[in-house]
């Protein structure tokens, strides 16, 4: 699954550049939300979200870097959020809020900083459908892939292989061709990217996702 982050995308003309990645192969449409306080950077709210949602019909892949956590789940949901995606520093209760997830319809995921341990899924791996590992530290987009973290992939996508269960193993930051491939070589299902998908402008989305998935 290849998941562009519209983090890279104009956002003078948001609605335009869904509809342009989407029709450019992308599989989900990943959306970074973040808070100023979480992480260093502020972007988008629900609002934007649900003026978003009828420009794609793909699923949105929504990736909360925001704490607390638990009274923006619904917003989002509401919004037209497919996957919601959280991080366990976020909140107190990590089972609960994936429980919330659920009740509220969607996809649940959970996602790994750079120096979070695999460990951290311990008791939840089995109520998700997604695990986000981060190869960069979130806040912004055009970073480095940390190399680290491929060791992480590999671990977790063993351990659901392992306990049979159907959870994909998203990876987000500094992906670009050569990364793509070292992180599905590693167990990664699903690739969130924002400069490689992005760059260039809407004449290269297509390319820019075909590329990624290692089609030249
Ligand atoms: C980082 C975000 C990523 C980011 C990826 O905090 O979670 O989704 O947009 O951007 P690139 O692909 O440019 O590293
Ligand atoms: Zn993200």
């Amino acid at each position: 699954m290849i998941s562009p982050s519209i983090l890279s995308a104009d956002f003078a003309k948001l609605g335009e550049e869904v509809r342009s990645i989407d029709e450019a192969g992308a599989d989900w449409i990943h959306v970074d939300v973040m808070d100023g306080h979480f992480v260093p950077n502020i972007t988008i709210g629900p609002g934007v979200v649900k003026a978003l949602r009828p420009h794609s019909a793909k699923p949105f892949d929504v990736h909360l870097m925001i704490s607390p956590i638990d009274n923006f789940l619904d917003a989002f949901a509401e919004a037209g959020a497919d996957i919601i995606t959280v991080h366990p520093e976020a909140g107190p209760h990590l089972h609960r809020t994936i429980q919330r997830i659920k009740v509220l319809g969607k996809k649940a995921g959970v996602s790994l900083n750079p120096a979070t341990p695999a460990k951290a899924l311990d008791y939840v791996l089995e109520e998700i459908d997604l695990v986000l590992v981060m190869s960069v530290n979130p806040g912004f987009g055009g970073q480095k892939f940390i190399s680290s973290q491929l060791r992480k992939i590999e671990a977790i996508a063993k351990r659901i292989a392992k306990e049979n269960l159907t959870v994909q193993v998203e990876v987000d930051g500094g992906i670009d061709p050569v990364t793509a491939r070292q992180a599905v070589d590693a167990g990664a299902t699903a690739l969130v990217a924002g400069t490689a998908a992005f760059k260039g402008g809407p004449d290269n989305y297509a390319s820019n996702i075909r590329a990624l998935r290692g089609e030249g």
